[in-house]
């Protein structure tokens, strides 16, 4: 099949390149002319796991080409897939469309043949009918259906979950354009459910899951809260619930708070259309307020650490808003320094793949570190704010020879608290028996 996606971030960089690998010819459309470039010269331009390998065969192979021209990308395609943002609207939070519209319109102006025009990313609900109106409109002539095709994948494990999903949904209102996804899926039918549903259904979907998947996690942390009062350990409470099928094992790990461009924007897009709409959705809106009271509090804890010294230095660890990507957006990390840097303190940071991404954001107002035991040297406290597993290999005693002060404030529950302890440190983690 000929696809054309439009947009090459973290959702339509991965879906192109995967696409490829099933075999379709895949051409990668980007306004962004340093983005394109890049590609085209063979890097790849966001840290994926198992991404480079995949990129490098297909562009060697020719699957995959790169393109700035809708002239030049969208006649031949059988499918074009919209992957391009719906940052948050700064005031209300409602998802901007002016990329989905601004992308419509340039396509519309070059459809050939039947196409299908599928919206991937994240949308408010009816804004399949507002591409079609708006495709008819350029280009009344042209064949084509518009569908829902709302993406899952999570960053970091984008490539994995893109061969390997747990359900396929497809907002499709003809059976013409649910056929072309039938043969595109075709792949995986013996290993996922494709669910075929209407446009307005799919794309609701997408903010429900994201929204729920949310609750559940502010859910665990505030049990992981009630654990740190009460003596219980939330590792072995989220398995007993976890083991209820109803339930489930996924999403119970407590953290500092969730983040990433998703679900901080998701929630609030779904407040603002439950606003909109006059419908109550009170859950999601104070999920939405403990996440961010949470982060605060976590800089609190970590600040509270070391209130009896004066301009203290504090080591963090992890800035990306997860363990696996190099991405900040609505890092809990970042938000956590960002609030400490309101107070006199000196922050030394470290973090795999996040430092420039980092840098871009925080510029001289912290220390990089190339490494995490640099950033941890002459540290008054070590706050761990990022799920990298490799900063569960760190030596314990060597990180207490190079500390000014053995404590550690680990809201990632990265470290074996007894042993912690019989080392001397006096360690914070979440919901965990001390
Ligand atoms: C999320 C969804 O999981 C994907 O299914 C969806 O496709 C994607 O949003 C999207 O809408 O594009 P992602 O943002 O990559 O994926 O991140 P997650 O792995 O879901 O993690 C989100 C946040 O929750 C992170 O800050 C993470 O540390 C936190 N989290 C996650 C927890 O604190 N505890 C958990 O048990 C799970």
């Amino acid at each position: 099949m000929k696809i054309t996606v439009i947009g090459t971030g973290y959702v339509g960089l991965p879906t192109g390149v995967g696409l490829a690998e099933l075999g379709n010819d895949v051409v990668c459309l980007d306004i962004d002319e340093n983005k394109i470039n890049t590609l085209k010269s063979g890097k790849v331009t966001i840290f994926e796991e198992g991404l480079e390998e995949l990129f490098k065969k297909n562009t060697e192979n020719g699957k995959v080409r790169f393109s700035t021209s809708f002239a030049e990308s969208i006649p031949q395609a059988d499918l074009v897939i919209l992957a391009v943002g719906t940052p948050p609207n700064p005031i209300t939070k409602e998802a901007d469309m002016k990329y989905i519209k601004a992308a419509a319109e340039s396509l519309a102006h070059h459809l050939q043949g039947y196409t299908v025009i599928a919206v991937k990313s994240t949308v408010p609900v009816n804004t399949g009918t507002a591409v079609e109106n708006i495709v008819r409109q350029v280009n009344p002539t042209a064949e084509f259906d518009v569908i829902s095709l709302p993406e899952f994948l999570r960053e970091g494990f984008a490539v994995q979950d893109f061969f390997n999903p747990d359900r396929i949904i497809v907002g499709a209102n003809t059976q013409r354009a649910r056929d072309l996804i039938a043969e595109l899926y075709a792949p995986f039918k013996d290993k996922s459910t494709i669910l075929y549903v209407s446009r307005q259904s799919s794309e609701t979907i997408k903010y429900a899951s994201n929204a729920f998947l949310a609750m559940k996690i502010q859910y665990i942390n505030e049990m992981a809260d009630f654990c740190e009062t009460s003596g219980a350990d939330i590792y072995e409470v989220a398995k007993g619930m976890g083991l209820d099928s109803r339930i489930g094992a996924k999403f119970l790990v407590p953290g500092p708070g969730y983040g990433g461009f998703c679900f901080p924007k998701d929630t609030n897009a779904m407040a603002y259309m439950g606003k909109f709409n006059g419908v109550d959705l009170s859950l999601i809106e104070t999920t939405i307020k403990s996440n961010e009271r949470r982060k605060i509090n976590m800089a609190k804890r970590i600040l509270d650490m070391v209130d009896d010294v004066k301009n203290p230095t504090i080591a963090v660890l992890g800035s990306a808003f997860k363990g696996g990507t190099d991405d900040c957006r609505e890092s809990p990390a970042l938000q956590i320094i960002e609030i400490m840097l309101a107070h006199d303190v000196q922050i030394r940071l470290y973090d795999p793949q996040a430092m420039d991404n980092t840098k871009a954001i925080l510029k001289d107002m912290i220390t990089y570190c190339n490494s995490a035991y640099e950033a941890i040297g002459g540290a008054d406290v070590l706050a761990v704010l990022t799920d990298w597993p490799e900063f569960k290999e760190l030596d314990l005693s060597r990180i207490k020879q190079l500390m000014k002060r053995p404590q550690i404030a680990d809201y990632r529950n990265t470290f074996d608290c007894t042993e912690a302890k019989n080392l001397g440190f006096e360690i914070k983690s979440l919901g965990r028996k001390l």
